[in-house]
């Protein structure tokens, strides 16, 4: 139990607001909206609890003083107090889910499925810790992480955003990332966010936002299980998920989140909805706002229809189909967090310790995301001692993401769907750059049409996906699996366009292979890199590889890759998801002679 949340004085001052507070104030904390669809004058004349920035919403020209100048001057709206309006600071949140990576010059970390390779608990704390400074250094309060979604089928487009298939992994990163971020409820603390609440990761077909079909006692010890360790280490905020539990949106979920998460597992902080995530529950809007108030939402991300959520809210209200009592429970959780968290008791954004602080995108903080990614990597092969690379010798460097900072750093990175090219992600290193810088004779050559048996010695071709976010990254099959989706799902689905049909890496990005095998048939030893979001089928690429590392995406860092392709630093990064040999996973996996290498794998140069 969060001990700051029970406390005396936090439940007195909470108190005292909320008898001072109107049904319109009320209403107006529980609602969060996107930057784009509200003025600072707004935030006040309605009473607004929280702003946030969907991914790639971006003031200015994106840099952190355009983020402080933004969130004081909705701080300065919320804390005008007069007859009608009762100071309370709004609390600013985003998804700073690698880093505060939307916001140019950030240190970007590699995602959760890097992280989870790396198995060190106290770096995933001080990663939390950067993170926490960056996300200060542009005015905001929050953040939407961390993800502790157990990601069951990597034809999830989420995969990424999870840190292992195997809970007990999961569960003993969950207090350490919380516990970094909220760093003690101190002056360099950001309020944390557990999602999505529950049984993202679970869904069959790995479809998003789908449908997760398990009984109570296998939700728990998969789903549930990362979220024990994260409540109790002091989580202020989770997150709901769009997909349904045997049918059911989590959304609309009484017992999922009144029962399970309120009650049993005693967590007395606010829940929020996902972006417009009530919207799927009903075609009615006030049936929607009915389901999930009266099932234990607390606070409402809305992009747009906030009006339409306060008169619909208010509505309910006057009607009795929404009790006040529930209202006032929604509004003691927020307010609790708030005093809690001391944000009542913080200056002005702009006048805040680390606001702007030049820290943001230091060489300190940089150096955390490079020891990350160094430990993220994973050895899968290495023959004939094609790694490490010798410094002196002459090394073609090839593949469509060896000089990619963006494919780096995939999603949620700059822009929701992330970003290609180097230009965006200011002050970070591709690959080519790191390998160039540490080698003696480095040549690029994206195409591998340079190759050249008298002129290279060894090449390093970095290959793998684009970026994408959330089911704009799934792997479906065919079409059938949406109608069997939506057929098991009561209430709407949101569906976005797949990634791909297959994790066949070759049918995904055929080039991948065509710049190997092209390089290969001129008798050069060739070093794979994989930049991927999850692990994919890669039978032909590793037949034809002398060595092949799985590098994840690991954001702005790529030196962390040449300090272990050097030898620098030996390998220290074990799968923490299976790797497939075909396509039977999740669901249709029948058994070990699916896998090609399981959980734990990772090969060493000390043997
Ligand atoms: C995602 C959340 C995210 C939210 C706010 C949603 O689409 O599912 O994970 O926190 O957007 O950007």
């Amino acid at each position: 139990m969060p001990h700051l949340l029970i406390d005396g004085k936090v439940s007195a001052r909470v108190s005292d607001l909320l008898d001072r507070m109107s049904l319109d104030q009320k209403i107006g904390q529980m609602t969060q909206t996107e930057r784009l669809s509200i003025t600072s004058a707004e935030v006040k004349q309605f009473h607004i609890g929280s702003v946030l920035s969907g991914g790639g919403s971006c003031p200015g020209d994106n840099h952190p003083s355009d983020w402080v100048a933004m969130c004081d001057a909705y701080w300065a709206a919320s804390m005008e107090e007069d007859a009608d309006h009762l100071a309370i600071p709004i609390i600013y949140g985003l998804d700073a889910i690698h880093g505060n990576a939307n916001v140019l010059g950030a240190t970007v970390f590699p995602h959760n499925i890097g992280l989870g390779a790396c198995n060190d608990g106290d770096l995933l704390q001080r990663i939390a810790q950067v993170s926490s400074r960056e996300i200060l250094a542009t005015g905001a309060d929050w953040t939407f992480a961390p993800t502790l979604a157990v990601a069951e089928d990597i034809r999830w487009g989420r995969s990424y955003e999870s840190y292992s298939a195997d809970p007990s992994i999961v569960a003993s990163y969950a207090d350490r990332f919380v516990s970094g971020l909220q760093n003690n409820y101190g002056d360099d603390a950001v309020v944390a966010c557990l999602k999505h609440w529950v049984g993202d990761g679970g869904t069959t077909h790995g479809i998003d936002q789908g449908e997760t079909t398990a009984d109570l006692a296998q939700l728990q010890i998969t789903h549930v299980l990362p979220y024990i360790p994260a409540i109790e280490a002091g989580a202020l905020t989770v997150m709901v998920s769009f997909s349904s539990w045997n049918g059911d949106k989590c959304h609309g979920h009484e017992f999922l989140i009144s029962d399970l998460l309120k009650e049993q597992l005693g967590f007395a902080g606010f829940v929020i909805s996902d972006w417009d995530g009530i919207d799927y529950l009903a075609d009615d809007y006030r049936d929607a706002i009915r389901l999930a108030v009266n099932a234990g939402v607390d606070m409402f991300m809305v992009s747009e229809t906030w009006k339409p959520f306060l008169g619909g809210l208010r509505t309910l209200v006057n009607l009795g189909e929404v009790s006040l009592s529930r209202i006032d429970d929604a509004v003691r959780r927020i307010l609790s967090v708030k005093v809690a968290f001391g944000l009542f008791d913080k200056p002005r954004p702009a006048e805040r310790r680390w606001s702007n602080d030049t820290s943001f995108g230091c060489a300190a903080h940089r150096e955390v995301a490079r020891e990350a990614v160094r430990k993220s990597l994973v050895l899968l092969k290495n023959e004939e001692n094609a790694l490490p690379l010798r410094r002196s010798s002459r090394i073609l460097v090839a593949g469509k993401n060896v000089d990619n900072c963006g494919h780096q750093c995939g999603g949620f990175t700059v822009a929701w769907q992330g970003m290609s090219g180097n230009d965006f992600v200011e002050g970070g290193t591709s690959v080519y750059a790191a390998l160039a810088d540490a080698g003696d004779s480095v040549e690029l050559s994206v195409d591998g049409s340079l190759a050249d048996e008298n002129k290279h010695d060894i090449a390093v071709v970095v290959i793998g996906e684009r970026p994408y976010a959330e089911g704009m990254g799934d792997i479906r099959a065919n079409d059938d699996v949406l109608v069997e989706a939506g057929s098991q799902i009561k209430g709407k689905m949101k569906v976005l366009s797949a990634y791909g049909r297959s994790l066949k890496l070759h049918e995904l990005h055929p080039e991948d292979l065509q710049t190997i095998a092209s390089i290969s048939e001129k008798n050069i030893p060739v070093v794979v890199v994989l930049i991927s979001g999850r692990p994919l089928v890669v039978n032909q690429e590793l037949r034809l590889a002398d060595a092949f590392v799985a590098a994840w995406l690991p954001g702005s860092e790529g030196a962390g890759v040449a300090d272990v392709l050097f030898g620098d630093y030996d390998f220290h990064g074990r799968l923490s998801f299976a790797w497939p040999k075909n396509e039977c996973v999740g669901v249709d996996f029948k058994g070990d002679e699916d896998i090609l290498y399981p959980i734990g794998y990772g090969l060493n140069y000390a043997v």
